[in-house]
């Protein structure tokens, strides 16, 4: 009887799909639909990865230069977390949290608080970075609700900034293209001005922005009324917002005793700062004098292997809300079984084969070549980051610090170049590049020296072919 329905025909208009089918070129079905530009061109099909390779199907092999999306800090194939995750599955994928208590829940959430350390001793496991941001101010809300101080809701973020797309991470993202577009849909937030350090109003040094800008988080949280200002939202060290940005270490303490000051938790972003890639843990690991009451982490805690997330929180916290009832907030698939063994996983290799010390070493290493590739390219304005967490600053013009013109979207066409030299790179634009334009520098964590020499060659080949081709069309002199 099934054999016979085997043989009917698919139903009219509906092509059979069998795991050899082969799919042409283009987005077709696939999530490229949405995210292309209308004619652009297809991107390389990923067949595999292999350490900090990526392999297209076509047999091409790309140097991993950005982790994805800043994610794959183990980078790819890497047997001990595939074993750990075979492991697992074979025990159990998903039991719901609400249902069953898991050991791999508790195995990551113990690992991660030892690793962040002292105030940052309870994880809410999530799926990725906005979750976690949502998870960790509707954290910091429901605990000032419990404790009397219900005025308080207001979270500031900083312009530019990069919290996540769900709509409250967005609402807290200092990004006035996404909010041109959905700002509609989403509470008004007030945002301060983030410290950035390459292009600084006139008469200011990098160190006197950073203390303006820290005087503007204050005057901001007294124009508000401090009794309605619940957090200040910051990343420690930049994402693809600012380009890595790392501010002056005044910024820090100034920035603590403000928010210590008017009673306003303070939250460390660290979906892509955290886990390693720094060259501490935690990228607040390097102003222990400032530390943040909440940290938020993702990416490279399961390092590409697993959707991931978590919001640390204090455990002083964590008892009030629950003497209060408990957190108000969930997911389907808050502390998946499955998802957790592999943060758990990746956060022993982390330790064990002492990939936070690699990030420091590695990131002294690729800095000096990125400082030797910046002296001899004029396109390069500024490279900026902490341990593997880098970046390089697209200009036209260094002694200006002009920028391409917008239009060219600078840093995608190099991506585009980047590809045919074997080397993939990442970038994403916010408010359509008015603060400048950058490409992350960001390889994974197990990166050795070798690799780091061809990546440094392999990028000091796709700039100087970009730079003849804007010579050519009269962009750079
Ligand atoms: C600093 C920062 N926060 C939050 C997010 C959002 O994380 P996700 O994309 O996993 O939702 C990102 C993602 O790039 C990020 O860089």
């Amino acid at each position: 009887m099934l054999k016979n329905r085997a043989r009917l025909p698919p139903p009219s208009g509906r092509p059979a799909l069998s795991s050899a089918t082969t799919f042409p070129a283009g987005p077709g079905f696939g999530q490229q639909a949405f995210s292309r530009p209308a004619g652009a061109p297809p991107l390389p099909r990923i067949a595999r990865g292999e350490g900090i390779w990526l392999i297209d199907t076509a047999g091409n092999r790309y140097l991993d230069a950005s982790s994805g999306p800043v994610a794959s800090n183990l980078g790819h194939g890497h047997p001990r977390i595939l074993a750990a995750m075979e492991a697992q599955a074979r025990q159990a994928v998903f039991a719901t949290y609400s249902q069953f208590e898991s050991a791999a829940n508790l195995d990551f959430a113990e690992r991660l608080a030892r690793l962040a350390g002292p105030g940052l001793d309870r994880a809410f496991v999530v799926s990725g970075g906005s979750e976690a941001v949502e998870s960790a101010i509707k954290f910091a809300r429901q605990h000032a609700v419990v404790t009397g101080q219900g005025s308080r809701w207001k979270v500031i973020g900083r312009q530019p900034g990069y919290h996540g797309n769900t709509l409250g991470a967005l609402a807290v993202s200092g990004d006035d293209y996404a909010h041109e577009i959905f700002g509609p849909m989403m509470r008004a937030v007030p945002r301060v001005p983030a410290p950035l350090t390459y292009r600084l109003p006139p008469n200011h040094t990098a160190e006197s922005h950073a203390r303006a800008c820290a005087a503007a988080l204050e005057e901001a949280i007294l124009r508000e009324g401090p009794e309605t200002v619940l957090a200040f939202i910051m990343e420690p060290v930049g994402g693809l917002a600012t380009g890595a940005l790392v501010a002056p270490d005044i910024y820090y303490a100034l920035v603590r005793e403000i928010c210590t000051r008017h009673g306003v938790r303070l939250i460390f972003d660290e979906v892509m700062s955290g886990a390693g890639r720094t060259g501490r843990f935690l990228a607040a690991d390097h102003w222990p004098g400032a530390r943040p009451d909440i940290a938020v982490l993702a990416k490279g805690l399961s390092a590409g292997y697993a959707p991931l997330g978590a919001a640390l929180v204090p455990a002083a916290m964590v008892e009030e809300v629950v003497r209060a009832g408990g957190f108000m907030h969930g997911f389907t698939y808050a502390a998946h079984v499955l998802n957790c063994a592999v943060g758990a996983a990746v956060l022993r290799e982390v330790e064990e084969a002492d990939l936070v010390g690699n990030a420091e070493r590695m990131g002294s290493l690729l800095r000096a070549r990125l400082e030797a590739l910046a002296a001899s390219s004029p396109l390069i304005g500024d490279f900026r980051g902490k341990g593997l967490l880098l970046a390089l600053e697209l200009v036209a013009d260094r002694d200006t610090k002009a920028m391409i013109p917008l239009e060219r979207v600078a840093p995608e066409r190099v991506k585009a170049i980047g590809l045919r030299h074997g080397l993939a790179l990442y970038c994403r634009r916010t408010s359509r590049g008015a603060y400048g334009d950058w490409l992350m520098i960001t390889p994974p964590l197990t990166i050795t020296a070798d690799e780091v020499g061809i990546l440094a060659d392999r990028l000091a080949a796709v700039l100087d072919e970009y730079a003849a081709e804007l010579r050519a069309e009269g962009v750079l002199r």
